[in-house]
């Protein structure tokens, strides 16, 4: 395969929709595919949402109503046949690898041979994602762990398995670079790769140092935030961004997964704020609100 001339994207949410634009706004087409809630008013409703919340956003360079055209919709159970012809699929579904895996299952029944699979997991070892898969998966599989929100964030995570083709690995990071304008870094397959090994690292620690000293969010943002060289959004705001109900799976699945040994052990504890918060619908900018409420000029004390 000389090229990428389609993408599928599973997955509409926060991390699909912002990859799907990328990929259409780089002028490749699309196809964009999620589940049917109950009720929803089309069989496609939560991508068709997505890609109309995506134009309706801030004025950004990456999802022009032009770029929109390039973006097909659907949902996983109708329409799964949209993915014969794609040669690269990016899995950006829920962070669990039951459901994860059971959607692999239904890939691998309708793409075309030497197509290239990935998977956005934050967190989730390559070797567990393709575990009891077939040979013929695992050797088109890897990692392409985009940051949040996509088409800010330059870095990309490219994990390759045991059985990966080196081909396909070529083949997706070249796209990544000369078509997103990712910078590709290829790190072990160990939990949390480099990226979240680090930033999960500070977000416990930044929640733990503001109860602790009785910090604003505004405050502890102005503290942790850029001056630390974290741009923008500040810890509390990237919480926010990334979503609180996230926080949680990452959590389990790090801890779940790091070797008794390892010196991240201790930290990865969910915190009882961010349980507490997720309990009362505050999931973030996605939800009502997170520690800077939608409800609230500002954000309040961190307890
Ligand atoms: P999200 O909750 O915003 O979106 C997930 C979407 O997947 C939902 O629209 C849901 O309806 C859909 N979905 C669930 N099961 C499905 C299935 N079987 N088939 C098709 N669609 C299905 O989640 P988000 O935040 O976009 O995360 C997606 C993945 O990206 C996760 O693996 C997460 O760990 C990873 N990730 C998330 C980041 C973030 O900042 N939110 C950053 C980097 C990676």
């Amino acid at each position: 395969m000389s090229g990428i001339g389609k993408v599928a994207v599973i997955g509409a949410g926060v991390m699909g929709a912002g990859i799907a634009a990328q990929v259409a706004n780089a002028g490749v087409p699309v196809v964009l595919l999620d589940i049917v809630k109950e009720g929803a008013a089309s069989r496609s409703a939560i991508a068709e949402g997505a890609v109309a919340a995506l134009l309706k956003a801030d004025p950004a360079p990456f999802m022009s109503r032009a770029a929109a055209k390039l973006v097909a919709t659907g949902n996983i159970e109708d329409d799964l046949g949209l993915l014969a012809d794609c040669d690269w699929i990016v899995e950006a579904v829920v962070e669990r690898l039951d459901v994860k895996q059971a959607l692999y299952r239904k890939i691998e029944g309708v793409r075309k041979a030497g197509s290239v699979v990935s998977s956005n997991t934050s967190t989730i070892p390559l070797a567990s994602l393709i575990s009891g898969l077939p040979e013929t998966f695992a050797r088109d599989f890897c990692i392409t762990h985009f940051f949040n929100p996509p088409r800010y964030m330059r870095l990309l995570e490219v994990v390759k398995g045991e059985l990966t083709r080196p081909e396909a690995i070529a083949l997706v990071s070249r796209f990544a670079d000369a078509a997103l304008g990712k910078s590709v870094i290829t790190p072990k397959d160990r939990p949390g790769f480099i990226a979240n090994r680090l930033g999960v690292f500070w977000i416990q620690c930044a929640v733990i140092e503001a109860i602790e000293q009785g910090l604003e969010v505004e405050e502890a943002d102005a503290v942790i935030g850029k001056p630390m060289g974290i741009p923008k959004t500040g810890v509390f705001g990237l919480i926010d961004l990334v979503g609180l109900d996230l926080m949680p799976h990452v959590m389990d699945s790090m801890i779940g997964l790091l070797p008794p040994e390892d010196p991240l052990h201790a930290i990865h504890r969910p915190q009882p704020l961010i349980e507490r918060m997720i309990a009362d619908g505050y999931t973030g900018r996605k939800g009502k609100g997170g520690f800077y409420r939608l409800n609230r000029a500002g954000g309040g004390k961190v307890k």
